[in-house]
């Protein structure tokens, strides 16, 4: 695969253990986004007939919406050898999954007539050249719509999770940094797009609560796989006083729809100028 030098770090986790983590729990994954999903979709308001480009498209589950929404066709894209499997062997008619860096893969111009991206555009070393060649691979007047995660304040999850395997705070990712949050800072959103030739951007905050398991064991197992590169180096008695701390954590947070979190995204949505 060929990857930008900037990516190399990101190719490294996701097209690695993170992602075949990922692609093991896939629906576990699309479980714990799942109610951010009708809204999505329906801001990305796919058009009958129309070509979509899904960015880090994962194991699938937004380019198969996009067909089954009445596009002709949809590409997913991702650095995950393991979720490109994933996704490919739960292909429907018109969907096609390529492994590949989207900040500089050569897509066609003007092949797509709209973007989306379910959490998959935040971890670009160079977002700028991302969205240029994102904005390049779309005929003009096209859609782009993206979920993103607001500030880690917003996100209980992400504080509570890592605070109780850290014992504390999590720390704060570097400012600019591909993450989860990079694009948790509207100003930053606008500014991007707006440098990579997009108009119309809209930025809407969307609050949903985030699944984890359906019990406390079932979510601490699930978690604990995710997260557990924090307990490295922590001896026996330091793993177990971060294990007990997370199930405290999960006990609280269980619901009658198992163990939920609460989270905040940013919908954002803007046209492609076809520039780039
Ligand atoms: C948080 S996951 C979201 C996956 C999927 N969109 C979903 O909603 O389940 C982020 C995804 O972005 C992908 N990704 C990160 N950087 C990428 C890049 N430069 N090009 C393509 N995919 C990328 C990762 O491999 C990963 O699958």
């Amino acid at each position: 695969m060929n990857v930008d030098p900037t990516n190399a770090g990101q190719a490294q986790a996701w097209d690695g253990d993170e992602g075949g983590y990922w692609a093991t729990h896939a629906d576990r994954f699309d479980r714990s986004l799942a109610r951010y999903q009708p809204e999505f979709m329906a801001a990305a308001g796919i058009r009958p007939g129309s070509a979509v480009l899904d960015i880090g498209c994962g194991t699938g589950e937004t380019t198969r919406a996009a067909v089954r929404a009445g596009a002709a066709s949809a590409v997913g894209i991702d650095l995950s050898a393991d979720m490109i499997a994933v996704a490919s062997s739960r292909a429907l008619p018109g969907t096609t999954f390529v492994q590949g860096d989207a900040q500089i893969h050569p897509f066609p111009d003007a092949a797509f007539d709209g973007a989306i991206s379910r959490t998959g555009a935040m971890f670009f070393g160079d977002p700028g050249r991302a969205f240029a060649n994102i904005a390049r691979a779309l005929a003009p007047g096209s859609p782009l719509t993206l979920l993103v995660w607001q500030p880690p304040d917003r996100n209980e999850w992400i504080g509570a999770l890592a605070g109780a395997l850290a014992g504390g705070p999590p720390p704060a990712p570097p400012p600019g940094a591909p993450g989860p949050f990079s694009l948790s800072d509207p100003s930053v959103v606008r500014a991007v797009l707006a440098e990579a030739g997009f108009g119309r951007i809209e930025v809407t905050g969307v609050s949903a609560p985030m699944h984890f398991g359906s019990d406390v064991d079932d979510a601490h197992r699930f978690v604990l796989g995710l997260l557990g590169w924090m307990l490295e180096g922590r001896d026996e008695a330091g793993r177990r006083a971060a294990g007990d701390r997370l199930r405290d954590t999960l006990a609280d947070h269980l619901t009658p729809e198992g163990v939920a979190f609460a989270s905040a995204t940013w919908l954002v949505t803007a046209v492609g100028s076809g520039g780039g």
